[in-house]
């Protein structure tokens, strides 16, 4: 505790003054303390310690000033001790009132200086993402028969048998199953049919035909599923593209011009195409769609003066799987086989990116790589 302090949790008949001008000279000595405090004072914490030491009611030094010296002082001295008290209370109030905005405008100052927006600085960069391979080549595709009329549907991953198979001309037993074994869901007992994750796109062909009257031209691009074990050239999903064309007269010329178009559109005008019979239930004549090597340009050697590893020495790479619809599946659909025709293909996209791109493992499409993908922007 300083004297000053001390003096004003006295009485003046404690400290011994009588006189007018001993008063004057207790409340300048307290005056210069208060000042010399203040100006010590830089931020908040500080401000209201200052405060709470001069102005609180209980025990600030005001309080003390007027409970000591102004209520006990004898009658002479009261109104002088009266008049320094109001005179110092004043200045104090006022210079700690002026304290206080001082310190707000500083803080303010401070938190602008702070926050301040440097428009110069670089902004955050969001990196713009790309479609998968997968995606543009369906785009691709889609673009190409889009051009040549045809629409794109899309259906469910999730298929009823029938639709994956009876429909499509594929009886329970028939041994093509074998080739499009797969996987079933777990259905509740009493569910009116089983359910399985569809082994082609050619579920769509049923249920566009179920919904709208020839003419049909539509492509379904979409996920199909097989149970194979993953290999270089093997996948449990991977992706096609499904055509369907049905009308009044449809040819077997129809069919390969339209394939040859979009393989000349999808590899450039170099590339020749040529059809193999096939076999698939639901289409009749089935053909296998091959076309020239676009790796050794069909002549089945490499740039390197040896055989060409992609095609093996053929010349030709096979595509894809196709024919004429077979006159039974419209039989499923309620289309009369005596006045429509048309022809149907499903293009495996993973194989036609590889081929495309001159990729060699079909898994890279399935593991999310960026140093893959972006190769690919
Ligand atoms: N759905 C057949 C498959 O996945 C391909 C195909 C489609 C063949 C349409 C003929 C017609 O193998």
């Amino acid at each position: 505790m300083t004297s000053s302090e001390n003096k004003a949790a006295q009485t003046l008949a404690a400290l011994g003054v009588t006189e007018a001008s001993s008063v004057s000279v207790l409340f300048a000595e307290i005056l210069a303390r208060f000042d010399g405090e203040i100006a010590g004072v830089q931020d908040e914490a500080s401000w209201k310690q200052l405060r709470d030491a001069w102005l609180g009611r209980k025990s600030g030094v005001l309080t003390l000033v007027t409970d000591n010296w102004l209520k006990p002082a004898t009658p002479e001295l009261k109104r002088v001790v009266g008049a320094e008290l109001n005179k110092l209370r004043g200045h104090v109030e006022a210079q700690i009132e002026a304290k206080r905005a001082a310190i707000e405008a500083g803080s303010d100052e401070a938190a602008l200086a702070r926050e301040r927006v440097d428009l110069s600085l670089p902004g955050v960069t969001r990196p713009v993402g790309s479609h998968h391979l997968i995606r543009q080549v369906f785009q691709e595709i889609e673009d190409i028969f889009v051009s040549i009329g045809f629409s794109v549907v899309e259906g469910p991953e999730i298929e009823t048998p029938y639709y994956n198979f009876e429909a499509l001309n594929i009886p329970e037993f028939h041994p093509v199953r074998d080739d499009m074994d797969t996987f079933y869901i777990e259905v509740p007992k009493g569910a009116p049919s089983p359910l399985l994750l569809r082994t082609h796109t050619s579920p769509m062909q049923i249920r566009t035909m179920e919904k709208r009257q020839p003419p049909v031209r539509v492509i379904v691009p979409g996920k199909v599923y097989r149970r194979d074990n993953p290999d270089a050239t093997h996948s449990f999903a991977f992706h096609q593209v499904e055509g369907l064309a049905v009308d009044t007269d449809i040819t077997f010329c129809d069919f390969t011009g339209t394939i040859e178009y979009f393989v000349n559109q999808f590899f450039g005008p170099g590339v020749k195409t040529r059809f193999r019979p096939s076999y698939f239930p639901f289409t009749e004549p089935s053909v296998e769609f091959d076309v020239t090597c676009v790796f050794c340009g069909g002549s089945g050697v490499s740039a390197s003066g040896g055989t060409c590893s992609k095609c093996k020495g053929a010349g030709w790479i096979e595509l894809f799987g196709a024919g004429m619809v077979d006159p039974a599946v419209y039989g499923f659909v309620g289309y009369d086989p005596k006045k429509v025709s048309g022809f149907a293909f499903g293009i495996g996209i993973d194989r036609l990116a590889m081929l495309k791109y001159g990729i060699d493992d079909i898994q890279v499409f399935f593991q999310s790589d960026v140093r893959f993908l972006r190769q690919f922007p």
